[in-house]
């Protein structure tokens, strides 16, 4: 079986290659743009992960990839994709409908939030003199773990939607802030923000989270003393 991981220089997609033997990662700095429809012949393969993404052409993204017909299509969503009304969550949900639709045969796996990503948005918000966070819960889940299920299921038949795939601690934002502070030795005031609106009404209602399927094992407090230590694993 050949395999191609599309966004393979990506966060995940780094770790999906890693996992799967013989696989080739595929993204613009490897010569395949999937918007500009360049490159496109090196999608060429029986498995295709799809991992590329963009915040506000993640169908049209998608489209071009089940153009090239795989015999198997492998694509990560996000938990909370059909209950956040976030217009890139929309787009992961359209995305999703259009791989069920397509006739291609698919798995689709939905995560929940990457410890990458909220060490970012801590990262960002403490060059403030506070550290402003958002006031409801994540439940975040280490990417390579999730970049490891992906080339698992790679290998295995098509499967469609599979059960989601969620760390293994629910807590408020502002209790990983702190968690991260202590691990890079920076002290900030931790203040969680509360906003109007639906969409954070839906995550403070738990939308991004999948508490029974708490199946992730790398906690945050162990990637960020671990990325801290050395490189990210
Ligand atoms: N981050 C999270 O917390 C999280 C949680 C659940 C699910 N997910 C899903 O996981 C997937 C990967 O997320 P990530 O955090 O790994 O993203 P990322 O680090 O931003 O990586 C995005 C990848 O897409 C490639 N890419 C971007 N535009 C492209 C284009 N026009 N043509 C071809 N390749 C393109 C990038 O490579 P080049 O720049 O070289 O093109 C890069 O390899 C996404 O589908 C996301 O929705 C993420």
């Amino acid at each position: 079986m050949t395999f191609v991981v599309t966004g393979g220089s990506g966060a995940l997609g780094r770790h999906v290659v890693a996992a799967l033997p013989g696989a080739r990662p595929v993204s613009r700095s490897s010569g395949t743009d999937l918007l500009r429809g360049t490159g496109l012949n090196a999608l060429r393969a029986d498995v295709v992960v799809h991992c590329a993404t963009s915040f506000r052409h993640e169908v049209r993204m998608t489209r071009a990839v089940l153009d090239s017909r795989p015999a198997h299509l492998v694509y990560i969503s996000i938990v909370g994709c059909q209950e956040v009304p976030l217009p890139y969550y929309r787009q992961k949900l359209a995305a999703e409908r259009l791989i069920v639709d397509s006739g291609v045969p698919h798995t689709i796996l939905r995560a929940t939030q990457f410890h990458s990503l909220l060490r970012g948005m801590f990262e960002r918000a403490s060059k403030l003199l506070f550290l402003p966070v958002p006031g409801f819960r994540f439940q975040p889940v280490d990417e390579g773990e999730v970049g490891r299920e992906l080339a698992a299921l790679a290998q295995g038949p098509p499967a469609g939607r599979v059960p989601e795939m969620g760390g293994p601690e629910v807590r408020e934002a502002a209790e990983f802030a702190r968690v991260y502070l202590a691990a890079v030795g920076r002290q900030r005031k931790v203040v969680p923000l509360k906003v109007p609106g639906a969409t954070y009404r839906a995550y403070r209602a738990g939308g991004n989270l999948s508490p029974g399927r708490a199946v992730g094992e790398r906690t945050f407090a162990a990637y960020v003393t671990g990325v801290r230590a050395g490189p990210a694993t």
